[in-house]
């Protein structure tokens, strides 16, 4: 297939695209480069041996999205493109409804014109909220998050659905992703936030490499093995694989929309994932334990039954491996990537 990646610049949908190239596929990128810089994609063509061409635009223009789509002939599209910050969401929430629905409508719009029927959606764990039990299955049906970037993927989801099911032959897969953290084994891609980092896995790796003083576990105090809070972190490559299952899967699924836990199906610590980089490093690191932050769950993970039984994917790579692909990265490229190379 000839596969559309919107975001294909960033940290998730990078990795998507070896993997899609890995299995055969021809990828096109979308990407307005507004969270991530274009060495990636020289970095893509080199890891992957192909061309990858890159339509550099915002994908809320509905007008440029529908130029692409009369140019490039698309067969399916996975949808990353978006903004993801929580915290930003709470003090931006137009910005968040506004970009990550309206690029969502210019895309549905576009296929439609265009008569490509398959997507795949990238949603995430989130929507299951505050209430949900855990682990998470597909079934929970009571949608809800607790910041507007959770919300935005609910809405999303709730788009999906109901213009899938009145577009005669389209099929979307709705991914909920749970933490994806490490990166590409070679160490050239990888994730590189902007700023402070939000994420455990990222902020942990600047410790590694000096360029923060100490990591703050956000609670000692919940109620679990160590009193840390529990995520299910899995391997970037083994989510970008699940993608391309899940695309290979659209045209064989019985209903036309489709949700998806891609997880492990464990949780792991704040502290055990802490103790694990330690390891990957070979020092230790240093760390204090302060308040929780406002809105973390204390403990959630993944029943990725559904993944396995219906797309025949199932994560494989350990807490150990996702350390140490992310150290290879962190370590050969300390700032990130550079403006250009
Ligand atoms: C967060 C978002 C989630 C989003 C996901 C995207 C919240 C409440 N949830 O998930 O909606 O889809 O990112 O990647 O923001 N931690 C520390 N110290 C740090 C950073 C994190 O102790 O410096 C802890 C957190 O308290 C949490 C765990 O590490 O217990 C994982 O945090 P994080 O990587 O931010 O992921 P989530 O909060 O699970």
């Amino acid at each position: 297939m000839r596969v559309l990646v919107s975001g294909g610049a960033g940290y998730i949908g990078s990795h998507t695209v070896l993997a899609l190239v890995e299995a055969g596929h021809d990828v096109v990128v979308v990407d307005d480069f507004s969270n991530s810089k274009p060495t990636v994609i020289a970095r893509l063509e080199s890891l992957s041996g192909v061309h990858v061409p890159v339509h550099a635009f915002d994908l809320t223009d509905v007008d440029k999205t529908n130029a692409l789509f009369a140019v490039e002939e698309i067969d399916a599209v996975i949808h990353f493109a978006g903004l993801k910050a929580v915290g930003e969401s709470v003090r931006r929430p137009l910005d968040y409804y506004r970009t990550n629905l309206d690029s969502t409508f210019a895309l549905l719009e576009a296929m439609r014109r265009h008569d490509v029927t398959r997507l795949v959606f990238s949603s995430s764990a989130t929507v299951y909220g505050e209430r949900a039990p855990v682990p998470y299955i597909e079934e929970f049906d009571q949608l809800a998050s607790s910041s507007p970037y959770g919300r935005s993927k609910v809405m999303n989801e709730q788009v999906l659905t109901d213009v899938t099911l009145a577009t005669p032959g389209q099929r979307v897969a709705l991914l909920r992703y749970f933490n994806p953290v490490g990166a590409h084994p070679s160490g050239r891609i990888g994730e590189d936030p902007q700023g402070i980092p939000n994420n455990l896995m990222p902020f942990i790796a600047q410790v590694a490499v000096g360029r923060r003083e100490r990591l703050q576990v956000f609670g000692g105090d919940y109620p679990t093995a160590d009193g840390t809070a529990e995520r299910d972190y899995l391997h970037v490559m083994d989510l970008a694989e699940g993608h391309v299952a899940a695309l290979e899967h659209l045209d064989a699924m019985p209903e036309r929309v489709r949700a998806f836990n891609l997880g492990t199906g464990t949780g792991t610590s704040v502290l055990q994932l802490f103790r694990a980089f330690e390891r990957a490093v070979g020092r230790e690191l240093p760390y204090e334990i302060v308040g929780r932050r406002a809105g973390d769950l204390p403990a959630f993970w993944a029943d990725a039954t559904r993944a396995h039984e219906e797309l025949g994917w199932r994560a494989t790579r350990t807490i150990d491996d996702m350390c140490a692909d992310t150290w290879r990265w962190q370590s050969q490229n300390p700032e990130g990537y550079p403006d250009g190379e």
